[in-house]
């Protein structure tokens, strides 16, 4: 078996800037209540004339200059998203065609927030397998063509952005890797946070747009205690699962949803908060997005040396949740 380690990282934000007293214009709801209750002060919205695919093919070409790979080094595009250009075809080829990788695959990966683990998990399994040595697994979305602006309980958490991995071959027994994975999937939470119009269930009609079926809906509470419940159960997992304690984590990537849900679970896990990386108070949640723009964050600000363990880490709709524990 080969080993899969991430030899690049990129991300690319909208320039928008949607504040939460922006908001205070658009709803009942204030900058105060939102800070308090999310931590989140602003986030970033798609330019119109920008689809999903234009916000993951500007992440992936840093990713690719990150990695000193060439386009045509790359065999296949993962894009995890919720938000694709078109549900036919897939958004990847997309990023694909914009980006000129004429030789590689694309497919989309559908997990909601948990994409990116899922894409790293599955990308990794196709390096490791020897299948393919380069590839890119993209997070991306444009939240905001789902989210409805009226509804108070989920405009002020969502934002749109992109971030990508290249994952590269190495020999095996290389220190830089991917060293464990983690998937769980929960179908009876599909309820708790769910877009029910314009699949084959309903499909899009002039009632279903009436009853604004095409816009994204969330039980927050019951969500709240699934995604702090997840998260340690996500940490405690993969620490026995690789027999280490929390201070050998050099730094935790969690999905970026919401400022309480990190602090009610580090009261449950031993881990410091300066280990978190967190930037929901500038970017809210980006669902797919927000673990790999983080992730670049942390490599972009120097947080993560060569030897480190980092554990990405997210939850979401489905219900879905995992993580992926690198070597870096
Ligand atoms: C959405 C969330 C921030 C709401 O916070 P909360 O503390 O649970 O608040 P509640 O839903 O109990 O609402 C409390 C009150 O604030 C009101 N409220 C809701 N949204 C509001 C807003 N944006 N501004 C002001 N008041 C608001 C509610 O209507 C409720 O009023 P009521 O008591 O008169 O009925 C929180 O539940 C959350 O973050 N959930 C997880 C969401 C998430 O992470 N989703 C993505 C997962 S991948």
């Amino acid at each position: 078996m080969f080993e899969a380690f991430i030899s690049g990282t990129g991300s690319y934000l909208p320039e928008r800037r949607l504040t939460n007293h922006d908001l205070e214009m658009m709803v009942d709801t204030s900058d105060e209540w939102i800070v308090q209750r999310t931590g989140i002060r602003e986030r970033r919205i798609a330019d119109p004339a920008d689809a999903t695919s234009d916000l993951a093919t500007r992440a992936a070409r840093i990713a690719l200059k990150e990695a000193h790979r060439s386009v045509d080094d790359i065999e296949c595009i993962i894009l995890c998203t919720v938000t694709p250009d078109t549900y036919m075809p897939a958004g990847a080829v997309y990023v694909q065609r914009a980006l000129g990788a004429t030789r590689a695959a694309a497919f989309d990966l559908s997990a909601a927030c948990t994409g990116f683990i899922h894409g790293v998990t599955v990308g990794t399994a196709l390096v490791r397998s020897g299948v393919y040595e380069n590839l890119l697994v993209v997070g991306a979305e444009t939240l905001s063509r789902i989210v409805d602006p009226t509804d108070r309980n989920t405009c002020i958490l969502f934002g749109d952005g992109a971030g990508a991995a290249v994952l590269s071959r190495s020999e095996p027994g290389s220190s830089s890797r991917v060293m464990d994975s983690y998937l769980r999937a929960d179908g009876t939470g599909s309820c708790l946070i769910e877009l029910p119009g314009g699949g084959s269930r309903r499909p899009a009609t002039h009632e279903s747009i009436d009853a604004k079926q095409h816009f994204l809906r969330m039980q927050g509470k019951e969500v709240f205690k699934f995604a702090t419940k997840s998260l340690v159960e996500l940490i405690e997992v993969a620490l026995e699962r690789n027999h280490l304690v929390p201070d050998d984590l050099a730094i935790v990537v969690p999905h970026q949803v919401n400022y309480r849900i990190i602090e009610a679970a580090l009261k449950k896990v031993a881990i410091p908060l300066e280990r978190m990386l967190l930037n929901l108070e500038r970017y809210g949640n980006t669902s797919a997005a927000s673990v790999p723009i983080a992730l670049h964050d942390a490599v972009t600000e120097g947080r993560l040396r060569r030897g480190d363990h980092v554990l990405l880490v997210a939850f979401g709709a489905g219900l879905t949740w995992g993580y992926n524990l690198l070597k870096w």
